[in-house]
């Protein structure tokens, strides 16, 4: 089938759909970010795109840190809230419940998975967004979302973001397994 040209847009799949959580002026505030992921394994480096103004901004800037809590599907409509209402306007605080990690970082305790990263770079591109990178210094979870000593996709249940339609997705059934699905491709 012929390919048609869409123009040079920003589409791709799966997106992230994380909470970025970061101090301002002292009160934790959380952001929906579809701008997130990681660039390296070793070291573990991440990175944030945020809006140059945003409330979230300001605080990565002032603080140094930030964390990228990964939401499961039963968190998705508190997390949407995250992305409709700027900390600007609301104390969105009370979203979740907080804790603190080893930089004193706040995180999200209903969050499945929680990575608590100290600013390394801001890279600015001329855009909208600052590009924040992060090393993490320390990854948290629960024995309940593991199986066999690992994470479990299927327990953590994260979701992603699909644009332009702008709609949540969950993960979906496994479909094979990485490093082993190849073996028998030839
Ligand atoms: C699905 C989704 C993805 C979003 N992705 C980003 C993003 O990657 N970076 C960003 O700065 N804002 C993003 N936003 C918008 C912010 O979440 C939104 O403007 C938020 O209210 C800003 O909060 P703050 O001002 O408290 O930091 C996204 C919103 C939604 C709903």
């Amino acid at each position: 089938m012929e390919k048609i040209r869409l123009g040079p847009k920003a589409h791709f799949y799966p997106k992230a759909a994380c909470l970025v959580c970061t101090d301002v002026d002292g009160t934790p505030n959380y952001i929906m970010v579809a701008l997130a992921g990681f660039i390296s394994k070793t070291p573990p480096l991440f990175f944030v795109g945020i809006g140059k103004g945003k409330h979230t901004n300001r605080g990565i800037q002032e603080s140094g840190t930030f964390s990228v809590n990964v939401p499961s599907e039963d968190m998705m409509a508190a997390a949407d809230y995250c992305g409709l209402a700027s900390g600007k306007d609301v104390d969105k605080s009370d979203v979740f419940e907080t804790f603190r990690g080893q930089l004193g970082t706040p995180m999200i305790k209903e969050s499945p998975l929680c990575i608590e990263c100290r600013v390394i770079d801001n890279l600015d591109y001329g855009g909208k967004v600052d590009i924040f990178v992060g090393e993490a210094v320390q990854v948290y979870s629960e024995e309940r979302y593991f199986t066999d000593g690992k994470l479990d996709a299927d327990k953590v249940r994260p979701i992603h973001y699909a644009s332009p339609e702008m709609e949540y997705y969950g993960v979906g059934k496994k479909v094979g397994k990485a490093k082993e699905s190849g073996k028998t491709y030839r």
